[in-house]
């Protein structure tokens, strides 16, 4: 069997304009390529991580102590547990020990959640100091460590505090991935898929094929075309950011699905896994989208036969409507009060629907609950 690309020479995918410019590296063995991004003027690092990820993260120091680094571990609690403002400010503590200067460098190991920490710390430590990413989960590779956005959360919500700071580089090292837990990797290939239905939709016919010819690999690191759809999906989001630098324009598509997604990971007080719900967020646009006479029902099938197929959910609770309605409305991208949704016009033809009627959303919903668009998709099972 292929595993995607071992011994092939690493791809790099530029993100950012001048000032910010950054590579994101995809391939594999790439722990040897950070002395070279830490550079020669930093003389401290530290490795924030989560205990998922403890042994990587004592290679890294390792390595970086071999190249004359003087390297330290930062860890750090697991999932978004760190994300808070008492893991901040002990990291702070131990940056503020160490001496850490403003040409030493902080490194994100782990999930999203750890380099939205790390990015974070990085960014307010001294007004901002350098650092890497090395996402270690599917969803952080394509989407949270793309793309400079860096927070944590607080009791009022999640998110809420924050700051764009580019990494002077991220590193996707496929083999990485081989410890994910299966739900977090099948999580994360929502995203992907999402990149496929906005953008790139040579993704959705690899993944097609690949459910066709080979199902039980398709949800596996080791399946022969995960490095070319990560790569893929990469690349949507980085051309996409690269040209919406701070949020005022097509970024607002990389939340296709993500409207009713937060919605839902709201009312479930963030027990299902942002990629499950953004899968049910998707199947809603697409219904969403041919009621307003925007997609045609084949892509909006489309949706569901592949989400399923890879064990994602499509439907949910149908007395959930008011609650998710008012979810929906508190949520930040709103603009000015009047709601939009990121619909499609078309494979890969990303549109905004503003201000849609309420009886257009709960026919919308109502076709989601009964899995008008799923009748001939199996239904998925990850959730949280
Ligand atoms: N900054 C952005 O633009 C952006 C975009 C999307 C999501 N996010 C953030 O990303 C976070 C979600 O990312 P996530 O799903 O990666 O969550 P996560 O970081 O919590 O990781 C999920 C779980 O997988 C474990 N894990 C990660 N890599 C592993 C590995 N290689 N082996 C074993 N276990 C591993 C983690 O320890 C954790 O338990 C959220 O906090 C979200 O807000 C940020």
């Amino acid at each position: 069997m292929d595993a995607g690309g071992a011994g092939e020479s690493a791809t790099r995918i530029a993100v950012g304009g001048e000032g910010s410019r950054y590579e994101v590296v995809v391939g594999h063995d790439l722990i040897g390529e950070l002395p070279g991004l830490v550079g020669e003027r930093a003389r401290r690092v530290a490795v924030v991580s989560p205990p998922s990820v403890a042994a990587r993260a004592a290679e890294i120091r390792d390595q970086l102590g071999a190249a004359g680094y003087n390297a330290t571990l930062l860890p750090v609690p697991d999932a978004e547990e760190q994300k808070s403002v008492d893991v901040l400010a002990s990291a702070w503590s131990v940056l503020g020990r160490a001496g850490f200067t403003r040409t030493d460098v902080v490194i994100g190991l782990g999930g999203g959640a750890t380099t939205d920490l790390a990015g974070f710390l990085a960014a307010s430590w001294l007004r901002g100091v350098p650092w890497i990413a090395v996402p270690t989960s599917l969803l952080g590779m394509v989407d949270a460590a793309v793309g400079g956005k860096t927070g944590i959360n607080t009791p009022e919500g999640k998110n809420l505090v924050g700051a764009f700071h580019p990494p002077v580089g991220v590193l996707c090292d496929i083999g990485m991935l081989d410890t994910l837990p299966y739900d977090d990797y099948v999580t994360g290939l929502a995203e992907v898929v999402k990149a496929g239905f906005i953008a790139d939709p040579v993704i959705l016919d690899l993944i097609e094929s690949g459910l066709d010819d080979e199902p039980a690999l398709v949800t596996s690191p080791a399946w022969r075309h995960t490095r070319e759809i990560i790569e893929r999906a990469v690349r949507v989001k980085a051309d996409i950011v690269t040209g919406d630098l701070r949020e005022a324009g097509a970024r607002e598509f990389l939340n296709y699905g993500h409207t009713l997604g937060h919605a839902i990971e709201r009312v479930e007080d963030y027990r299902w896994r942002h990629g499950a719900a953004v899968a049910v967020g998707m199947a809603f646009a697409a219904a969403l989208a041919v009621r307003a006479e925007r997609l045609d029902e084949a892509t909006a099938r489309r949706h569901s036969r592949v989400l399923a197929a890879l064990g994602l959910p499509l439907t949910y609770d149908a007395e959930a409507w008011p609650r998710l309605r008012e979810a929906m409305r508190v949520d930040k991208k709103a603009r000015a009060d009047r709601q939009r949704f990121v619909v499609l016009d078309g494979l890969a033809r990303p549109a905004i629907l503003e201000a849609p009627e309420s009886t257009l959303l709960e026919a919308a919903y109502a076709d989601v609950v009964a899995g008008r668009y799923s009748r001939d998709a199996e239904r998925g099972t990850v959730r949280s």
